[in-house]
């Protein structure tokens, strides 16, 4: 028997090229590892009205991580008018299937590690390495909303804050109302990931990006959590600033940060602009991470325009795949993957079109599997 099992989920679109590339290099690297296929995406949307079938939630029960390429997602209108005829008006929703797994297995750490790999012509600059841990589950992105205003919430917020005095005389029909949720837990348990990971890796600090002078209480509690937790990590400082501020910082000095930590709308904000200062889509890579199971994945989504076409960029999917192997405790065969990684960026001679080359989604997972 394999030493692990692994779902493998392609989705669609470039989901399927990446996941062959990232085939190709695991295949290279030995994995003791029974990959189970899942299905997941679109087609199945289509086909059977559940872009994850149950069948795929099953195989992810029984395996020990998931290597997810990508999929299409729609508007609920589009995406009903798209299902078998057989299938339409029968009561059939669309949901994002990435959003139900992390929910589903409580993933609640997004890892999203960024770095400026030597020679690749797109970074912003040389010697960036940041690592954003993103709460994944709760915070502005946990679904509690509402339009129009219910009454009942309504007249509960009048009475318990003097704030809503100012909208009493708006039409409930024209106020919308999105939550920011967060719970002591989830602050604690995502400061604490990050500090665990720059404790392991020699990160020296942690910054803390938030908007406590702003949004009080949910901004307040994250600080104060993160602040005790910090207590328990001498030697690591934990440095706070405002999203904003963040922002202005991370295009002006990238190099002087390392571990970043936020909760889910802000963590998403700066990953991407982490992202795009060391490539963009091409390089980032994310894992969603819970107590009992993880997914990793690219960023990027299905790209439809290059599905098929074996033309983009595999290294996102291969460092995810990179991460996977960390998560695993392969330690070895992660670092030896990120190093194939890096080497083939250095020399150029391998370069998608992202990059301003010409070789394919295989010729690159080949380049890469070569330096294995
Ligand atoms: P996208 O990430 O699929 O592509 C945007 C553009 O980025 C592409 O047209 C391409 O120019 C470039 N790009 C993406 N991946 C690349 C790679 N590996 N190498 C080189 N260039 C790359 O985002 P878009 O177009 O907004 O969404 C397309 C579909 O993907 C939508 O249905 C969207 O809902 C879905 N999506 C799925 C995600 C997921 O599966 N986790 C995440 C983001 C979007
Ligand atoms: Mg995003």
């Amino acid at each position: 028997m394999a030493k692990y099992k692994i779902a493998w989920l392609p989705g669609d679109g470039i989901g399927i090229d990446v996941m062959n590339a990232a085939r190709h290099v695991l295949d290279k690297l030995a994995l003791d590892a029974e990959y189970i296929h899942g299905d997941i995406g679109w087609e199945f949307w289509i086909k059977e009205g559940n872009a994850l079938p149950d069948r795929t939630i099953q195989i992810l029960k029984n395996t020990d991580a998931a290597l997810f390429g990508a999929i299409t997602s729609k508007p609920k209108d589009e995406a009903a008018r798209e299902l078998l005829p057989e299938l339409q008006n029968k009561g059939f929703e669309y949901f994002s299937p990435i959003v139900k797994l992390r929910q589903l297995f409580n993933l609640r750490t997004n890892l999203r590690p960024c770095k400026a790999y030597p020679g690749n012509p797109l970074n912003y600059k040389e010697n960036i390495d940041l690592v954003v841990f993103r709460e994944n589950t709760e915070g502005l992105y946990a679904g509690v909303e509402f339009h129009p205003l219910p009454q009942a919430v309504f007249d509960v917020l009048l009475a318990n804050n003097n704030k809503m005095k100012s909208f009493k005389d708006v039409p409930l029909t024209e106020i919308a109302l999105s939550t920011r949720i967060m719970t002591k837990t989830g602050c604690t348990n995502i400061v604490n990931e990050a500090f665990m990971y720059a404790k392991k890796y020699g990160y020296k600090s942690v910054t803390l990006v938030e908007k406590p002078n702003v949004l009080r209480e949910t901004g307040g509690l994250m600080t104060r959590c993160a602040r005790d937790v910090a207590k328990n990590y001498p030697g690591i400082d934990l440095w706070e600033t405002n999203i904003d501020a963040m922002c202005m910082w991370l295009v002006k000095n990238p190099e002087t940060y390392g571990v970043l930590v936020a909760e889910n709308m802000f963590g998403d904000i700066i990953s991407d602009l982490a992202a795009q200062l060391v490539g963009g889509l091409g390089f980032a890579s994310s894992g969603n991470i819970g107590d009992n199971y993880a997914v990793f994945e690219p960023t990027h989504g299905s790209a439809p325009k290059y599905a098929g076409m074996n033309k983009v960029n595999p290294l996102a999917m291969l460092l995810a795949a990179k991460l996977m192997l960390d998560y695993l405790g392969e330690k070895d065969k992660a670092d030896r993957l990120e190093s194939a990684v890096a080497a083939v960026i250095k020399e150029g001679q391998t370069r998608t079109y992202d990059m301003g080359g010409k070789n394919t989604t295989m010729e690159m997972a080949e380049a890469v599997a070569c330096k294995l």
